[in-house]
């Protein structure tokens, strides 16, 4: 049960689950209220599984970064990045059809609780490395905040051989997505947003970069540090970072014409060069024999 939560906040847990396990359909504020108050804690294999539910506000930013029509989230825990990424009012102005959601997560219990938080996405219990094997088709965005660090883990993501979880899951997420929105912790980022941007080094992620060829790029700028008080009994120090193979494909491209429009430029310049210096067969001044 609950351990070290406050009289008030078990009060409210406990509200939740009764939610949860009621047998009606929940109203929407219901739905809200669990995934307010329904607290990770309460789980006992929470520390193992690096569960800490991202706050409300921030995955609120995070919807922001999401295109698309399929969505998937891996790691889901409750859903409060799949809630979110409903984007239920703007869909509706712009008529838009709702957003088919894809919610994968291990823990049974955080799945039950999911389906009456989230009953329009499709859950799916089951690690996330064993996803691409799934046949789940392509999505437009995969979103995630999975576990950061050294989380114990059944294998590797592909390419990827390195130590830390949210690597192999945005490894995991490329072979799903052209496009993913990820919430990973500041060090793993090749940037961290302090006022504006700034590069940083970070060996994790360069390391991540060579092994699967991923590129993890800024967003529009979510000051991350303004919602860092509003995790439970943690503070991480975060960025989102997205992925687009579009842009990704689109660099890679422009990358390869400059590199032949510079192997050309130098063709010729060495071209020239021959033509203008060495002397040709048959016109030569040397005063020897010629052709003609
Ligand atoms: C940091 S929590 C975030 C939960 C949710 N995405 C959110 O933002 O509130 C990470 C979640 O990943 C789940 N998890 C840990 N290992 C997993 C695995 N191998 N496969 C799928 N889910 C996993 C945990 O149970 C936990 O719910």
């Amino acid at each position: 049960m609950a351990g070290k939560l406050s009289k008030e906040q078990t009060k409210r847990h406990n509200r939740a689950c009764e939610l949860v396990d009621s047998d009606r359909e929940l109203t929407e504020k219901e739905r809200e209220f669990v995934l307010d108050h329904f607290h990770e804690s309460a789980n006992t294999g929470r520390t193992l599984d690096g569960a800490f539910f991202t706050p409300a506000e921030l995955a609120g930013e995070l919807h922001l970064v999401i295109p698309g029509d399929r969505i998937i989230d891996l790691c889901a825990g409750i859903g409060r990045l799949a809630w979110h990424a409903r984007d239920l009012v703007t869909r509706h102005f712009e008529r838009l059809p709702s957003r088919e959601i894809v919610c994968v997560e291990k823990n049974p219990a955080y799945v039950r609780v999911g389906r009456r938080v989230l009953p329009e996405a499709t859950w799916i219990c089951a690690d996330v490395l064993d996803v691409p094997g799934m046949s789940l088709g392509p999505f437009d965005c995969a979103i995630s905040n999975p576990p950061f660090g050294r989380i114990k883990r059944s294998g590797n993501a592909p390419g990827y051989r390195g130590p830390l979880f949210e690597f192999h899951v945005i490894a995991v997420a490329e072979t799903l997505a052209r496009r993913g929105a990820f919430i990973i912790p500041r060090e793993s980022a090749p940037f961290r947003i302090e006022g504006g941007f700034v590069d940083q080094d970070s060996p994790a992620y360069e390391r991540f970069h060579r092994e699967t060829g991923i590129k993890l790029r800024p967003n529009v700028g979510i000051p991350t540090d303004d919602y860092r008080d509003q995790w439970r009994d943690a503070s991480p120090a975060v960025e989102i970072v997205l992925h687009n193979r579009d842009e990704d494909e689109l660099e890679a491209r422009a990358e390869q014409a400059a590199h032949a429009e510079q192997s050309t430029a130098s063709r010729t310049r060495q071209h020239s060069l021959t033509t203008t210096t060495a002397p040709k067969t048959g016109f030569s001044d040397s005063g020897g024999d010629t052709l003609f």
